[in-house]
């Protein structure tokens, strides 16, 4: 089958009203800093996908053996109707997920679901020639506002993989699961990937890899930043900087003005400057400890139900059901 056009609900114009607000909200804030979500324009969302192959990046493989270790029992467990992935970028582990509930039989729609087309494009029209036979209906949107336009019905599984949760601070991501708990009925449920607190030596690497993907990555907000507002950044002239913060157990990627720099951003009307060494914060990347991650489900009307790790204990995936 093909896969029905995509569902947009961030225009092309919504979305530079946001990355507008986003960005003189972040810059003229003491200190600087910016939303992760912006980082995935096409170019981003493919380092991306090169990031989840480099050998430092251990979350994807991670997240991966736990996923085909459990598939099935997800499957049993949930027998889901229809899955919904927010944040799906490739949704090249959710095949799992995917083989398991078409074995099974349940499954009839698949709903990936994220803020950057690009990948939207790829990853649906690649899973509907795969699984012939899925409804593959793709949903272009921002899951800290639009969840209420999920499909509603049936038996619900929400994947929420690659420890993305983690991308979002401490307040937005209670409110992140109250708002999904809302929009889900009693009984459905939701797979959780977390990244666990280990060795910042295993940790800092994954977010500063050697052949220096990551920092490409980085550095692409500000290439983000030139071509949609109209900014020009000096992208090389920003460094990488990778910081682990052991009191809020999240991994912080910087970028550091080496010289003072000036910036103009024409569409905001806004200069901004940077003192030498002045740093611009562009995402954290939170660990947890699994019973971090039982609170922060029971409060926003979520019970337990299983949890799987990989066997050195650095990542958990978690199904919980609407309570
Ligand atoms: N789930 C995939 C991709 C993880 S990267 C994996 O496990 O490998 C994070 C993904 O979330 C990217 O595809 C990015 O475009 C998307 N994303 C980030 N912020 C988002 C937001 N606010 N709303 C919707 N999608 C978002
Ligand atoms: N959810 C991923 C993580 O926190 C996203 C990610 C991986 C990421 N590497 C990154 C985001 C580098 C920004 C920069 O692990």
């Amino acid at each position: 089958m093909t896969a029905e056009p995509l569902e947009i609900y961030l225009e092309e114009g919504d979305l530079l009203r946001a990355l507008r607000s986003d960005v003189r909200t972040g810059l003229t804030a003491v200190p600087k800093w910016l939303p992760p979500k912006w980082f995935y324009d096409a170019r981003g969302s493919e380092l991306f996908e090169q990031i989840t192959r480099l050998p430092e990046y251990y979350p994807t493989r991670t997240e991966r053996a736990v996923l085909a270790a459990h598939a099935s029992e997800i499957a049993r467990t949930t027998a889901a109707k229809t899955l919904i992935e927010l944040g799906s970028g490739s949704s090249e582990k959710t095949r799992l997920l995917l083989d398991a509930l078409t074995a099974r039989g349940s499954l009839g729609t698949f709903v990936p679901f994220d803020v950057s087309v690009s990948a939207l494009r790829q990853a649906t029209a690649a899973i509907a020639a795969d699984y012939p036979g899925l409804r593959v209906r793709g949903i272009v949107g921002d899951f800290t506002r639009h969840l209420d336009r999920l499909p509603t019905g049936g038996r619900r599984l929400v994947a929420f993989l690659g420890g993305t949760i983690g991308n979002l601070l401490p307040a937005e991501r209670a409110a992140f699961l109250r708002t999904t708990r809302a929009v889900l009925e009693r009984g459905d449920w939701l797979l959780l990937g977390t990244d666990l607190v280990k060795d910042p030596g295993l940790l800092l690497p994954a977010y500063d890899d050697a052949a220096g993907v990551t920092a490409e990555f980085n550095r692409n907000v500000l290439r983000v930043l030139n071509r949609e507002l109209g900014a020009d950044f000096d992208p090389e002239a920003f460094a990488h900087v990778v910081v682990w913060e052991p009191a809020r157990h999240w991994i912080e990627m910087r970028l550091r003005a080496g010289t003072p720099q000036r910036v103009h951003i024409p569409a905001l009307d806004l200069e901004v400057g940077f003192a030498a060494g002045e740093e611009l914060r562009t995402e954290v990347s939170a660990k947890f400890r699994p019973g971090d991650v039982d609170a922060e489900l029971t409060g926003a009307g979520f019970a337990t139900r299983r949890r799987w790790t990989d066997g050195r204990g650095w990542y958990a995936l978690t199904l919980a059901q609407a309570a």
